[in-house]
This record gives structure tokens, sequence and C-alpha cells, in this order.
């Protein structure tokens, strides 16, 4: 119920980026399922856990492995507080990933929120920087294998590729420079990052007059819309909210340690070598198209395709409804289950029928598993855009959204194929018999 907002004192900093007031309609659970609040809680224990971890880790090839027993072993808590970062960076990609699913499925990165959406993918970009340069530091033969195969992608990067990667490593391989440019990319670059994005992306969060909710998109929160104060109605339930977060961190990292192999061996390396899970997708993407078109033009063209999301134009009488629609809702599902389906047979035709067999003449292989394969994506891709705007009589933004579910379920099926469906090498196994094996190492 609609109750008189309290007096407040305007001038409070605070205001600049949390509401005094809010539309009582707003407060929904199911709106935002609290994904960005939860990001917020986690950055926040990534910093505090972080600092911590920092007494006694040693950032040098020789210290860094030796450090993190110590602080296992011998320091009380250490493990605890180790699981905890290792625990809190995983799920942080997890949820922040969630959160960006509910900006884009209500609509919310449209018109007064567009350079919102920009600050968002600025944040995600910040969140899997400080995973990927975290997931080196411990410098065991995990950490070190997976950075070598990830900063090796970059060696497919037409042009550039070879001298980013060089950048990156602060050589030809991983040694002394790499570790210093991660931690010091992990420990002070981006949580600077971090500390000035976020509290632009709350400021723009008030200046839309919070976030999105049923109606057009540009209704400015007017008074017509009844509010309600955020003491107590939005502070006790995200209070609530950071609760169970840190309770579900702190039960997930007593119940599970966070792995530690042997100290890094170059000399030795794990059969398969694995990329960091949020990065399997794109190695598993390698296993089927040339690695230019696998680790460039796909990603290049999905991080541009995120970029202008908000010019699409999509229909401003709709915001702030899960799925536009009724039978959004419904094209969605027939996407999703459309992709569940293909995608894992196109894996399983390309692994055991297409590489095996010759159907296309001796074209260089840029043709026959770069251009080839994308120009019949697409071809499919613009199919299905047709079938489900005349048979299901979908609207352009239905239809947009049936696309992006397509491939988001495509790309979901991808990453879990490459985290629990490849073993030795990276052939396709099932997971029982990939978690049963031991891994191999090759010298
Ligand atoms: C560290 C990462 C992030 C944090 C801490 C964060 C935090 C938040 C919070 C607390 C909200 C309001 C409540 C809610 O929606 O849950 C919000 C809204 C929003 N976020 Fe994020 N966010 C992050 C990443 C992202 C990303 C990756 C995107 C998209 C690319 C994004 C785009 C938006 C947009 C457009 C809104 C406004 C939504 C609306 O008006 O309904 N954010 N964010
Ligand atoms: C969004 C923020 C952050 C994320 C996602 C993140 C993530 C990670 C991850 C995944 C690791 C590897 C953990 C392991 O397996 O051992 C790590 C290690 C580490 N992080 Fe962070 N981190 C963040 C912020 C910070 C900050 C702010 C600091 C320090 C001020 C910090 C200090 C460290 C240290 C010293 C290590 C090495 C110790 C270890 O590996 O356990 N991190 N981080």
């Amino acid at each position: 119920m609609a109750t008189t907002p309290p007096k407040i004192k305007k001038k409070s900093f605070i205001y600049h980026i949390h509401p005094p007031v809010i539309p009582e309609n707003t407060l929904k659970f199911t709106h935002t399922w609290g994904f960005g609040g939860s990001a917020l809680v986690l950055v926040l224990m990534q910093i505090v856990t972080g600092t911590l971890l920092l007494f006694s880790y040693s950032p040098t090839p020789e210290a860094a492995y030796p450090s993190i027993m110590t602080l296992q072993q011998v320091i009380l808590f250490g493990r605890l507080i180790r699981n905890l970062h290792h625990w809190g960076g995983h799920f942080l990609v997890l949820i922040v990933f969630f959160h960006m699913l509910r900006v884009f499925f209500t609509g919310a990165y449209n018109s007064r929120r567009k350079v919102n959406w920009w600050i968002g993918l600025g944040l995600f970009l910040c969140v899997l920087t400080a995973n990927f340069t975290g997931y080196l530091l411990p410098l065991d033969q995990l950490s070190y294998w997976a950075i070598t195969i990830c900063t090796g992608m970059f060696d497919y990067i037409p042009l550039i590729g070879t001298g980013i990667q060089k950048i990156i490593l602060g050589g030809t391989e991983i040694g002394k420079a790499t570790l210093s440019n991660f931690f010091a990319i992990h420990v002070a670059l981006v949580p600077a990052c971090l500390t000035i994005l976020m509290p632009f992306h709350f400021w723009q969060i008030r200046k839309a007059k919070g976030v999105i909710y049923p109606g057009p998109v540009d209704t400015p929160g007017g008074n017509e819309i009844s509010k309600v104060p955020s003491v107590p109605h939005l502070v006790t339930r995200e209070a609530a909210m950071a609760l169970a977060v840190i309770a579900a961190v702190f039960l997930f990292s007593v119940l599970f340690n966070a792995p530690l192999a042997d100290s890094a061996n170059p000399g030795l390396s794990p059969n398969p070598t694995r990329a960091p899970w949020y990065f399997s997708g794109l190695q598993e993407l390698l296993q089927h198209f040339h690695p230019s078109v696998a680790v460039f033009v796909i990603p290049f063209v999905i991080v541009c395709g995120l970029i202008c999301l908000p010019y699409l134009n999509f229909d401003k009488e709709v915001g702030g409804v899960w799925f536009l629609s009724q039978a959004g809702r419904k094209i969605g599902i027939i996407s999703a289950v459309t992709a569940f389906v293909l995608a894992p047979v196109m894996i399983v035709l390309d692994e055991f029928l297409f590489k095996t067999i010759k159907i296309l003449p001796d074209w260089p292989p840029v043709v026959t598993s770069g251009l080839i394969p994308v120009a019949l994506i697409m071809g499919f891709v613009f199919g299905f855009y047709q079938i489900v705007k005349q048979k299901y009589g979908a609207s352009r933004e239905e239809g947009m959204q049936a696309v992006f579910i397509l491939l988001l379920v495509s790309f979901i099926v991808l990453t879990v194929t490459g985290i629990w469906f490849r073993g030795p090498g990276m052939s396709l196994v099932w997971p029982w018999d990939r978690l049963t094996t031991q891994i191999a190492w090759v010298k």
C-alpha cells in the first residue's frame, strides 16, 4: 500500500545512488531476482577476502605456490578465505550473467537505460578479467595450463593477436612478467575500474527513475505511480538478499575446497588442457570452426551485437514484461528446445561424421571450416526468424528475441559440452567417464 514518503535530507550523497522512495511495483522479487544486488555483495566480498589474501600471497614465480600452501596449511582460516575468494569469483560470473539476462528479457536496455547497459558491459568485462587474472595467481598446474591455452587463443586473431599475446604474457610464455602483469591487473586495475563503474551504474538507475516496470519504456516515474519509502521496504529486502548470498557462499566454501594441483611445471601438460569454465564455450567452438572464426569472428560479432543492442529500436511500448508477451514466452520456449536438441546433434555429427568423411573439395581450411559453416548457420538463423514470424505470428521484437534465445542456448550447450563432455585429446566422452578417468600428464 502506498504511504506518504518520509521527509528526506535531499543533499545526502547516498541518495545519488540509492533511492529514498521507489515505485511500489518494482519491489516484486521476481522482477529482478535480486541479481544486481547479489552481484554487488559478491564484488564487495571479493574485495574483502582478496585484501585478506594479500597478507600472505607473494606474486613471484618461486614464492606464489608455496605462499598458497602456507595460507592453506598454516594460517588460521586461510583455506576458508581462499575458498570464499575462489567460489565467490565463480559465483560472480554466473550471477552477473543472470543479471544481464534479466535486463535483456525485461527489455531494460532501451532508451533511457542504454548508457547503463554499456556500463554493465564494462562491468562484465571487469568481472571476467578479474577471474581470468586471478586464475593464474596460485600458479599450480591447473592455472598454468589453463592460462597457457587461453593466451594461446590470441595467436589466432589476425594481425594483432600475437602482439596482444606478448603484451599480456610480458614475453613469449608464462613467467615472472606474466605473474606481475596479472597481479597488478587483478589487485589494482580491475578493482579500481569496478569502484568507478559501479557507482555510475547505480546513479544511472536513479536517473532512469528506478528499475524498469511493466508499461511504456519512456514513462517517467511520475506521480501517478504509487511510491513507497525505501526504508524499510527496499532496504530490508536488500539486507535479506545480501545475508542469503553471504550464507550461500560460506556454506559452499565450507563444503568444497578450491582446487589446487601440483606446482606449475612447464614441461608436463595435462591432457586435455582445459580453459576456465567460463571460456569453455570458446574452447569448444575451436573444435568445430577454423580458429580465426572461433576465437575472433564469432566473439567479435557477439560483442558488437551486445554493444549495438540498444540501437535495435525495440518497441518502446513494451518494457518490464518478462519475454515481451505471452506469445514471446511461447516462441522463446520453442527456440530454447530447438537449440537444445539441434546443438548437441550438430556437435556429434561434426565429431563423428563431418570430420571423418570428406564432403568438400580441397579448399583452404578457412573456407571449409570457416566461411561455409558460418554461412550455413546464418542461413539457418535467418530461416528460423522467418518461420517464427510467419508460422507463429511473432512481432519483430519477438522474432529477434527468439533468435537471441536460439544462440544463447546453443552457446550454453557448447559450454556444457566443453566442461563435462571432453576427455583426453578433447575427444567426446560421457561425464562419468571423464570424472572417473585420471588426468593424463604429457611430458
Ligand atoms: C558487477 C556487476 C554488476 C552489478 C554489481 C550490477 C548491479 C545492478 C543493480 C543493483 C541493479 C538494480 C537492481 C537489479 O536489477 O537487480 C542493476 C540494474 C541494471 N543493470 Fe546491472 N550490475 C552489474 C552488471 C551489469 C551488466 C553486465 C549489465 C548488462 C550488460 C547490467 C545492466 C543493467 C541495467 C541496464 C540495469 C537497469 C535495469 C532496469 O532499469 O530495470 N548490469 N545493476
Ligand atoms: C571482482 C573481483 C575479484 C574476482 C572475481 C577475483 C577472483 C579471483 C580468483 C578466481 C582467484 C583464484 C583463486 C584460487 O583459485 O586460488 C583469485 C586470486 C586472488 N585474488 Fe582475487 N578476485 C577479485 C578481486 C580481488 C581483489 C580486490 C584482491 C585484492 C585486493 C584480490 C586478491 C587476490 C589474491 C591475492 C589472489 C591469489 C590468492 C589465491 O589464489 O587464493 N582479488 N581472485
